[in-house]
């Protein structure tokens, strides 16, 4: 790595993928001991059929970041940066990266995203800009444990989160076979408090309101996304958006065009973990066959903020 070296056109490549989610499991039958709630409306209004809880966000960030690394065949020596995005730190202060990098025997600079379930998205794009500047290999990590801001005596928020995570090893890629072709972040803070935590608390949501915003951003950060690569929705072979509840996904698809065949999903069995969704999807479509070289993968996330970032990568 140097990191005075000027900005040079490089691609970005995935090399290796892991994920962690912690043993127990929290069930939506174990749920109606503590709400006015059923298995069969919770899986009907929601997918979700259990979430794991329990674990500490650095362990879990740890415990993925290290089979990622294995993955890819790297050192601690050869990891440039750590950026790890959550939503529930260790910590209010310090940020939970640098706990992760000493875990991990890395000797680099580490530091937190904060953009709830984009996160991991937003990440992305920021080791794309350390990779321009010479840095070359770069872990890019989603971990929560939201289980200790989630209230799971209050129907309207509980049975949506749990905990997990997921990380990547991005690499430069100077031939640039591989890259993120289009890109878009944005942000209406506007919505702040239609899902929010105050310090010590634990989410407070809009459900309604947050489905909404949540079906509209995904429709404009595609598009924009797509416009910036000169593609449209046929060029997209996978798209592995942030999940929170399969009836928003299924009306953005309505909108966009995309199909539920070419959409992986962890829902059922994970629930909402925030910035974590993204990357344990990406592990499961690399498990499952799903990523071809030359495929167009598309990153979609949204969430609190209001916030939302994609990416569509050519994969090599
Ligand atoms: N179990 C059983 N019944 C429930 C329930 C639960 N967990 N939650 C609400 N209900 C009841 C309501 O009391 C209401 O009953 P009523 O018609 O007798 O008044 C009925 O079910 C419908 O409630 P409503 O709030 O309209 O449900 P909904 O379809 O909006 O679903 C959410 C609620 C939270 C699942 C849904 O709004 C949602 O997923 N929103 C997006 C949240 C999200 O994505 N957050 C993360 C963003 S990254």
């Amino acid at each position: 790595m140097n990191a005075q070296a000027p900005i040079i056109p490089t691609g970005l490549r995935i090399i290796g993928v892991g994920s962690a989610l912690p043993p127990k499991i929290l069930t939506n039958d174990d749920l109606t001991a503590t709400m006015d709630t059923s298995d069969a409306w919770i899986r009907e209004r929601t997918g979700i059929g259990q979430r794991h809880i329990g674990g500490t966000t650095s362990g879990l960030a740890t415990e993925a970041a290290a089979i990622a690394m294995e993955r890819a065949g790297v050192g601690p020596g050869d990891i440039d940066l750590v950026i790890l995005a959550t939503t529930s730190p260790d910590y209010i202060c310090p940020g939970t990266a640098p706990a992760v990098a000493r875990d991990l025997g890395l000797d680099c600079g580490a530091f937190d995203v904060s953009a709830a379930c984009s996160g991991w998205v937003y990440g992305l794009t920021v080791a794309r800009g350390y990779l321009l500047q010479g840095m070359e290999r770069i872990l890019v990590i989603g971990s929560e444990t939201l289980d200790r801001i989630t209230d799971y005596t209050d129907r309207g928020t509980g049975i949506l989160f749990g905990n997990g995570a997921g990380a990547a090893v991005v690499q430069a890629d100077p031939g640039a076979t591989a890259d993120i072709v289009g890109w878009d972040t944005g942000a209406d803070g506007n919505y702040v408090h239609i899902l929010y935590s105050e310090h010590d608390g634990v989410l407070q949501m809009d459900g309604k309101e947050v489905f909404r915003q949540a079906v509209k951003a995904i429709v404009r950060t595609t598009e924009r996304t797509l416009a910036m690569a000169g593609m449209t929705i046929d060029d997209v072979d996978l798209v592995i958006p942030h999940q929170a509840n399969v009836r928003i996904l299924e009306a953005a698809w309505k909108k966009i065009g995309f199909s539920m065949d070419d959409t992986i999903q962890i829902l059922e069995r994970t629930g909402n973990t925030s910035g974590a969704t993204i990357p344990m999807c990406l592990d499961q479509a690399l498990d499952d066959d799903r990523i071809a070289a030359g495929d167009h993968v598309l990153f979609l996330g949204f969430g609190a903020g209001m916030t939302w970032a994609s990416a569509l990568m050519r994969w090599g």
